[in-house]
């Protein structure tokens, strides 16, 4: 049996600004998604995943390809919204499958059966689609470079998320922190950072709008507004104070501040964010946010005394403490 691991992501600054030329940042954190293989003669792969078995035989792979590539095509003109992509999650599976062959120039499909392991919520801005198929490429390609790998993934990741940036993929390949602007990755030394006692991610429920819906909305109301240097200065504060042990609290309260004003926190997350700042800490959302509805996805929060369990969370909310991956996609097992 093979088994390839691929860590999960949180977003800790950056969102939306990203898309506008500012820097972002995100940690790899230690939730995995693993992928094993077990290898058998018949002209199929199966895929097990969340109690339910899809098999594709192995003369149906390319088919599959161009479908969801020209699927792809209909979207960005217009004609297909990013949900109608992919007819399941299954396909994103498949396709990340035959683009590992592809990429390797290798000629034959993998046979056999995949099974899924995977401790990071789905849906949740945690970087599940990213490290799924982060963990299928290496698993069956060859791909040794990782800028190349990170680009692979995004390739894959855009049926899932439509235009995104690299930041997922960036993130669940390299591990550890990792800085995005303009397309360019940095993976940032973290020897002399302790992220230890005070950081927690909360999750507060699927977005009602897509990543894709938010990244719309924003850039009608900001693409040519000032907001996003104040975003990029606020970036690059947090990049150094977590680097050199400064303290981040009224950053990420400014940093929540600028999400709210661009309308992507919804009105439970700013009262919540207000109960942690009476708490003596500070929440943002990490990630696209909602432009809809009452959940925001994943909340940061910082919170020098005590847990997200002294405070009212809704009963569906859940809560971990952040801790970094240093280790980005990897074969754990041969
Ligand atoms: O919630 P997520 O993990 O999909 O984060 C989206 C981050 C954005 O900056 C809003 C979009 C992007 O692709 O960078």
């Amino acid at each position: 049996m093979r088994v390839a691991c691929a860590p999960g992501k949180v977003i800790l600054s950056g969102e939306h600004a990203v898309v506008y030329g500012a820097p972002a940042l995100a940690l790899a954190v230690d939730r995995h998604m693993r992928v094993y293989y077990e290898p058998d003669k018949l002209p199929r792969l199966s895929w097990h995943a969340q109690e339910r078995t899809h098999v594709l035989g192995l003369d149906k792979f390319s088919a599959l390809r161009r479908r969801l590539d020209s699927h792809f095509d209909r979207y960005l003109r217009g004609e297909l919204s990013v949900t109608q992509i992919l007819r399941k999650p299954a396909e994103l599976a498949f396709y990340a499958v035959d683009m590992a062959r592809m990429l390797s120039g290798l000629e034959h499909l993998p046979r056999g059966s995949v099974r899924i392991d995977s401790d990071i919520p789905i849906g949740a801005g945690m970087g599940s689609s990213a490290a799924l198929i982060a963990a299928l490429l290496t698993l069956f390609g060859q791909v040794d470079d990782l800028d190349e790998l990170i680009r692979q993934v995004h390739h894959c990741e855009r049926l899932q998320h439509g235009r995104g940036s690299l930041i997922d993929a960036a993130t669940v390949c390299s591990g550890g922190l990792v800085r995005l602007q303009e397309g360019k990755i940095s993976r940032l030394d973290t020897e002399s950072m302790d992220l230890g006692k005070g950081w927690f991610w909360v999750f507060t429920g699927t977005p009602a709008s897509s990543t894709g819906a938010c990244v719309e909305r924003v850039r009608r109301g900001f693409e040519h507004s000032a907001i996003w240097s104040e975003y990029s200065d606020i970036t690059q504060q947090i990049e150094t104070a977590l680097l050199s042990g400064e303290p981040v609290m009224e950053l990420i309260r400014a940093n929540h501040r600028l999400l709210t004003r661009i309308g992507v926190v919804p009105a439970p997350l700013v009262r919540f964010a207000e109960q942690v700042e009476q708490h003596g800490g500070a929440a943002k959302i990490a990630g696209a946010g909602s432009v809809s509805g009452d959940s925001g996805g994943l909340m940061l929060l910082w919170l020098p005394e005590g847990t997200p369990a002294d405070l009212s969370l809704l009963p569906d909310w859940h809560w971990g403490e952040l801790k970094e991956e240093k280790s980005g996609v990897r074969v754990i097992d041969t």
